[in-house]
């Protein structure tokens, strides 16, 4: 194995939690899909072992990390070209873990935002897991030397840490083994906001429904969440400048142009001046037209669990192969006396 030269390989994960919206499809899900047409290898991964840092309902586990499977598929990835899996299946995940858990600083993680966000006021009561997150994350990708992260703002921190762990573990052991992965992070226009509130996220812990567009709703479902968007009294303005103040109406247009892959001037060339009479229901058109073929898509896989498990299985079979060579060397630097032959 060269020590110097990486090649680019993409690697990302999400955490199965159900109720996949149109943020995870614009934000991730497609992108993730285009990654793979531009010939680099890429390792997509449901991250079950970060799920479980806090508590999961095991049937819940079961059946949103199936779910997130599926969504991956109908969104265009294809488990030929990629690597889809999940963390579970794949041990090496968890001993890289644990090295990188004796060469992470307790100070490093004390520092992690979302360590103090999830853990809230009672960071005593909060899983040891928890607090170690970032560490498997930095697992994650390295036992697979990943070069390139696609990931969402928040976590730009970890990916940091990804870094910093690669490199004291190379400094530490006078080695140039480990690559420092770096974050590719999402642009504005696929941040997703919410349908009621255009300054918020879209997001899956959003107690109102009428918020996000699911990737399971129906044709119907989704033309009248669109309908009944949030927006102000104005026609659409004839330029991109004119939706700086205007984050309900920004967002709808973001979310056409992404649909349709457009650039949001020529949205708005096409588009600028229109009342949201008109602009609502040729969003929701497009919207309807994007999004039923994958619901339809995630509707039939969730009922062939066999197919999922299958092509998760063959998965992490392909992953297996690349992590262990890495793993083993890992441990053979460190001094790990391993079987003759092994
Ligand atoms: P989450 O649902 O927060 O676990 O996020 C899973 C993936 O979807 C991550 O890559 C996020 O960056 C992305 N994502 C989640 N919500 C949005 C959103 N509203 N807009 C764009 N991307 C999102
Ligand atoms: N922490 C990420 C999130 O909450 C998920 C994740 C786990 C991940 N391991 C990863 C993302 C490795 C990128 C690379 O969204």
């Amino acid at each position: 194995m060269s020590e110097a030269a990486f090649t680019p390989r993409v690697f990302s994960g999400i955490q199965p939690s159900g109720n996949l919206h149109l943020g995870n499809y614009l934000g991730a899900l497609k992108r993730f899909a285009e990654a793979q047409d531009r010939g680099v290898e890429t390792l997509y991964c449901m991250v079950d072992l970060h799920a479980v840092t806090v508590w999961q309902e095991p049937a819940d586990l079961r059946r949103a990390t199936r779910e997130l499977a599926a969504g991956f598929i109908a969104s265009g990835l294809d488990p030929a070209r990629s690597i889809l899996f999940n963390q579970s299946q794949v041990a090496e995940h968890s001993q890289l873990a644990w090295v990188f858990n004796c060469v992470a600083r307790m100070g490093w993680m004390q520092r992690m935002t979302q360590f103090k966000d999830k853990a809230g006021k009672n960071a005593q009561n909060a899983s040891l897991g928890l607090f170690a997150y970032p560490a498997l994350m930095a697992a994650d990708i390295l036992v697979y030397h990943g070069t390139h992260v696609p990931v969402g703002e928040d976590q730009k921190q970890h990916i940091e840490l990804s870094r910093d762990i690669a490199a004291k573990f190379n400094h530490d052991y006078g080695v140039e083994f480990f690559p420092l992965p770096e974050p590719v992070i999402e642009g504005a226009a696929t941040r997703v906001m919410s349908l009621r509130d255009g300054t918020r996220k879209m997001s899956k812990s959003d107690p109102s429904d009428m918020s996000r567009i699911n990737l399971t709703d129906d044709a119907e479902t989704i033309a009248r969440k669109i309908r009944k968007a949030k927006t102000d009294p104005e026609p659409l303005p004839s330029e991109a400048e004119g939706l700086e103040d205007r984050p309900e109406a920004r967002n709808l247009v973001n979310i056409y142009a992404a649909l349709a892959d457009m650039s949001v001037e020529q949205v708005m060339a096409e588009a600028g001046g229109q009342p949201f009479s008109v602009f609502k229901p040729r969003l929701a058109d497009l919207a309807v037209d994007r999004l039923t073929p994958i619901s339809i898509e995630m509707k039939r896989l969730m009922h062939d669990e066999a197919e999922i498990d299958r092509i998760l299985a063959d998965g992490a079979g392909r992953a297996r192969a690349i992590a262990a060579p890495i793993l083993r060397r890992t441990y053979d630097i460190m001094g790990m006396v391993s079987a003759p032959g092994g």
